[in-house]
């Protein structure tokens, strides 16, 4: 797909960071855009924003975790919009987990991350891609994974990484189903970077639901992204969202299936990885 202008696009997590970018960059490209977030009030904040640089976008209110929530999601959009031709399944959390061993991680942690990081994406897949399929049109499927598990694991933040692990999988098996299939979509596996990435990630917890909270246990923040790449033991440097959008977006106009920067690390760390599973070596702690 090349020209975006009058395609309907829906991206999770709409209304910060990778999302709030890819958003206002495709409303530029002329496409009818829907940030469909938790966060009520950074919706109205984002559309705000957004409309003073000239750029409209629809926001409408979204938990992925709840299957109810995203289908009522894409019937409100297919009712106003009629097709939906580019859905980025990309709302994701983090929680504060950097060196703490995976032993100790509380079942709540687990399940909240895995709730949004990939039942989010296959939640939004359940409920978009059959009348996707149905309408006939091209249309292309974009979830957000990340370096971090969706090429190697560092060894510091388990369930963020296993999350996207996950992600990358559920994508490529996706994408092998649409060719089997003949489909007219297209699946893409997105990675932000090719550094960590200058959003709200580290303040995921102020959309924890209640019912993910732990008793007794304050919500996490880190200091900054510094903080975070010290204790992950990676270099530090920032990627804008704008730049994560952009590589998104081109991913897309060229049909790539791995939507990944040149640039950083991955791929010492997917040659390090692949070569220890080929030569039936043990691996190493990612750095
Ligand atoms: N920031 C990075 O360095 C980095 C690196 C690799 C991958 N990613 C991935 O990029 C994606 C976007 O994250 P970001 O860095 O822009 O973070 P962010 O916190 O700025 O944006 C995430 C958005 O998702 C929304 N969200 C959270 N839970 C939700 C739910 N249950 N339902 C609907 N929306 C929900 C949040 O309200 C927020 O607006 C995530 O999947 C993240 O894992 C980020």
């Amino acid at each position: 797909m090349h020209d975006f202008s009058e395609k309907v696009a829906v991206v999770t997590g709409g209304a910060s960071g990778v999302g709030r970018a890819i958003a206002a960059k495709l409303a530029g490209d002329g496409a009818k855009v829907v940030i469909a977030d938790v966060d009520a009030a950074s919706i109205a904040k984002t559309r705000d924003e957004l409309a003073s640089q000239g750029l409209t976008v629809d926001g409408m209110e979204v938990d992925v975790t709840r299957a109810e929530s995203v289908d009522a999601l894409a019937e409100r959009v297919f009712a106003a919009y009629g097709n939906v031709h580019l859905l980025f399944n990309n709302a994701g959390v983090g929680i504060k987990e950097a060196k703490r061993r995976i032993w100790t991680i509380p079942e709540k942690d687990w399940q909240w991350t895995y709730s949004v990081n990939v039942i989010g994406v296959t939640n939004g897949i359940r409920a978009f891609v059959p009348t996707m399929l149905e309408r006939g049109e091209e249309g292309h499927v974009i979830n957000t994974s990340s370096g971090n598990g969706g090429i190697a694991s560092l060894p510091t933040t388990p369930v963020y990484a296993s999350s996207k692990a996950a992600v990358t999988s559920l994508t490529e098996v996706l994408h092998f189903q649409f060719l089997m299939d003949g489909a007219k979509l297209q699946a893409h596996v997105l990675f932000p970077g090719p550094h960590l990435v200058n959003t709200n990630i580290l303040n995921s917890d102020r959309v924890r639901p209640d019912a993910f909270r732990i008793e007794g246990q304050a919500p996490a923040t880190y200091v900054d992204m510094r903080a975070l790449a010290e204790s992950a033991g990676v270099e530090f440097k920032l990627t804008e969202p704008e730049e994560v959008a952009d590589m998104a977006i081109e991913g897309v106009r060229d049909g790539r299936f791995w939507i990944l920067s040149k640039l950083g690390k991955s791929d010492e760390r997917l040659r390090t990885r692949t070569q220890s599973i080929l030569a039936r070596e043990n691996p190493e702690p990612t750095q």
